[in-house]
């Protein structure tokens, strides 16, 4: 099989019913098929943002990293972002995006704040809701507390076009409230066979789910070249289709770059950072993929993405 290089969705900001394919299913929608024509003011939809929940198997994988630098990206796009560390116990967006928060999400779990009143400003056209650290012991939070989060956190969709959730790594109990909680699942692995396997026991348990389980949209973060993120995600693919039933998209991959963590030093998106460089460039395609767009251009002089990555191996 041959995956495709863009997935198939065209960014549309209401959630698939559940059961149902997301975007790029062509089954007919039976409850939408047999809905009268003339809708009522209480039919009219709300616009709410298309909930991402980024999660793996393994830590380290770059996870936050990408939600930082999703969140720049996709601003370019002209989406308005709300990113949300879901990360109880290690919780970082706020040091990735250089920004100290007095609130955090430990304030409104111990009832002392409400999850917008502690909403902060990132980027431009980035908000978030920052985890705070010490959070270990709610990171079994019981599961009223959980789905009072939850409720509120819904409350948030209508803030912006896109949620962009930062879960913690491996699929815990809680880690999986916000996954059910979200339109797509971008698992994010890297080329290394623990991360790997990690990825595929994160498959493993939402195939258990089914057929609730969202969207899975497959990023392999840490490649040293495009061809070893299409392995990478052929293999997964492979072995989901194979032993658990699950169809999984290949969103895309980010090559390796040593000014990532340059940036995580200086505590701004890699994206902002250095805009032209391999792993920015890859962002902005992941992007471009999500949404089912051309890839923004960063500038007139910059080459295209595949020659800057041809330029690359060239090199190398
Ligand atoms: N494409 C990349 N190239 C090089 N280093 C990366 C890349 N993506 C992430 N990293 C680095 O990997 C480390 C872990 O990333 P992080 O986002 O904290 O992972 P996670 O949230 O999954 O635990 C960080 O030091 C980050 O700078
Ligand atoms: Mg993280």
């Amino acid at each position: 099989m041959t995956l495709p290089m863009q997935a198939k969705t065209d960014g549309r900001a209401v959630r698939p019913l559940q059961g149902q394919g997301g975007p790029g299913t062509s089954s007919l929608d039976p409850v939408t098929a047999s809905k009268p024509l003339v809708r009522t003011l209480a039919d009219r939809p709300i616009k709410r943002a298309r909930v991402m929940a980024v999660t793996s198997g393994k830590g380290g994988v770059g996870k936050s990293s990408l939600v930082a630098n999703l969140a720049v990206a996709m601003t370019r796009l002209g989406k308005s972002v709300l990113a949300f560390d879901a990360d109880l116990g290690m919780a970082n967006l706020d040091v990735l995006f250089g920004v100290r928060p007095q609130y955090t999400l430990y304030h409104v779990l111990k009832g002392r704040q409400d999850l917008a009143g502690i909403l902060i400003g990132g980027p431009p056209g980035v908000k978030f809701v920052a985890g705070g650290s010490g959070m270990q012991e709610l990171a079994d939070m019981d599961p009223e507390t959980m789905q009072n989060l939850l409720v509120n956190l819904k409350r948030l969709e209508t803030y912006g076009d896109v949620l962009l959730i930062d879960t913690g790594a491996g699929l815990s109990r809680n880690v999986l409230s916000f996954v059910r909680a979200a339109d797509e699942v971008l698992l994010v692995t890297t080329p290394e066979p623990t991360a790997m396997a990690d990825a595929y026991g994160v498959l493993k348990t939402l195939a258990m789910e089914s057929p609730a389980s969202p969207r899975v949209c497959l990023i392999v973060n840490k490649v040293k070249s495009p061809e070893e993120g299409l392995l990478v995600a052929r293999r997964i693919s492979k072995v989901a289709r194979e032993h658990l039933s699950i169809r999984i998209e290949y969103t895309g991959f980010v090559l390796e770059d040593e000014k990532v963590s340059l940036a995580v030093r200086r505590q701004k998106p890699v994206v902002m950072l250095y805009p032209n460089t391999y792993a920015s460039v890859c962002i902005n395609n992941l992007v471009a993929s999500l949404f089912n767009t051309p890839v923004p251009e960063l500038d007139g002089a910059a080459p295209g993405f595949f020659e800057r990555v041809a330029g690359l191996f060239a090199r190398s």
